[in-house]
């Protein structure tokens, strides 16, 4: 019996090690992961310069309070500002402190402007935005906050893609507007570049934030370092984490100077947040990821797996009713069963994850090559041909 607190439905294996787009189980059998640990590990396994970059620092130094000037941070910050709208970082350690991040500086905004009944934040059906208190309420999913309450109040959510519902929701008391560009546990939904835009729109007329929640879409997965430059707009304040660690714990809260400069000494804080060694994986990732070239192969094989996925869909059109996504962020929609999908794919030793909407999400890591697409596309057609 195993003392680890069920939290998780589990598969019934566990894999010892993994290379590229590889996980070998402990049972030496090999499987293809076109999960990359939802959407983490975007270099693939043990990325040789990921392992180099932390097999040095860990030689050097672990740890330090961000009390003191830590090195490793300030060339991070740098880097993920130079390449972005922000100005300022803040390092956390999770996906979901980078969203409780995000919500506390907007709130802190209006409150330093004078504006502090400016507190509210509109969200949209079938987010996710994280399992602490806050960000769960932000999402609303049912089956996460049953049980949960006294509800984390201030958030006012509205249908995913419907301006007019948004338009409505906006009040005297709203501060922003959070939404994850393409919603990944959702379902691979993918907000227009036309409803980004609009939500830009609204936001400039009615003095709100733009947060944008890029920890699932961000880091390069869509073939653009994040999602919302597909649309060509400017958000505030963008939460990331999964991809940027590529599977060493990390997360950040990248925001204009509009906003950091309510940020004081004693506003927030993390003991492990931008610590020299997520730090040194941080940047060795982005010794990557941000070059032109990696994300034109990112573009490359999106387009050559969505080619892939739509000739299966025309060969089984009572499989597969839409395929779904951007770049190497991309989702079935099915006519039958997601979860027996999925056990099918992972009993062709292709890993998968169901999502909301009755899809599998699939999001091998960046560096997937074409002859491992051909390979989980034959799987796919292979679990199409059972139903
Ligand atoms: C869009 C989005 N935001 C936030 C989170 C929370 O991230 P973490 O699990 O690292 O706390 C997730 C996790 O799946 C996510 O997909």
């Amino acid at each position: 019996m195993s003392s680890v607190l069920e939290i998780y439905k589990r598969r019934n294996i566990s894999f010892a090690n993994g290379l590229g787009s590889y996980l070998y189980s402990t049972a030496g059998e090999k499987y293809l992961d076109f999960l990359a640990g939802i959407a983490v590990n975007s270099l693939g396994h043990c990325h040789p310069h990921v392992v180099n970059a932390l097999k040095l620092q860990s030689d050097k130094l672990w740890h330090v309070s961000n009390t003191y000037e830590i090195p490793e941070q300030e060339q991070l910050a740098k880097r993920l500002c130079d390449i972005s709208f922000a100005d300022y970082v803040a390092f956390v350690n999770s996906g979901a402190e980078a969203v409780e991040t995000s919500i506390k500086i907007a709130r802190k905004y209006f409150f330093e402007t004078g504006k502090s009944k400016k507190n509210r934040i509109i969200t949209f059906s079938g987010a996710e935005h994280g399992r602490t208190l806050a960000a769960q309420f932000a999402g609303n999913n049912k089956e996460e906050i049953v049980g949960f309450d006294p509800k984390v109040d201030g958030f006012d959510q509205v249908p995913f893609g419907d301006i007019d519902a948004v338009k409505q929701a906006i009040n005297e008391k709203t501060a922003a507007i959070m939404i994850e560009p393409i919603q990944g546990r959702g379902g691979v939904r993918v907000a227009s570049n036309n409803f980004l835009k609009l939500l830009k729109k609204l936001c400039d007329d009615n003095d709100l934030l733009l947060i944008l929640d890029e920890v699932q879409c961000g880091i390069g997965r869509t073939g653009k370092f994040f999602a919302f430059e597909h649309a060509g707009i400017e958000p505030d304040i963008v939460p990331v984490a999964k991809g940027l660690g590529n599977g060493f714990p990390i997360g950040a809260c990248l925001v204009n100077k509009k906003v950091a400069v309510v940020m004081k000494p004693g506003t927030h804080g993390s003991t492990f947040g931008g610590n020299p060694l997520a730090m040194a994986v941080g940047n060795a990732v982005l010794d990557i990821i941000s070059k032109k070239e990696f994300s034109e192969q990112v573009q490359q094989m999106g387009e050559y797996f969505e080619t892939g996925l739509k000739q299966i869909q025309h060969n089984y059109p009572n499989v597969i009713e839409e395929v779904r996504g951007i770049g190497l962020m991309r989702g079935i929609k099915l006519k039958v069963d997601n979860v027996k999908f999925c056990d099918i794919l992972f009993d062709y030793k292709l890993l998968a994850r169901q999502s909301g909407d009755n899809v599998v999400r699939l999001l091998p890591p960046l560096i997937v090559e074409k002859k491992e697409i051909d390979i989980a596309l034959d799987i796919i057609t292979k679990t199409c041909s059972k139903f």
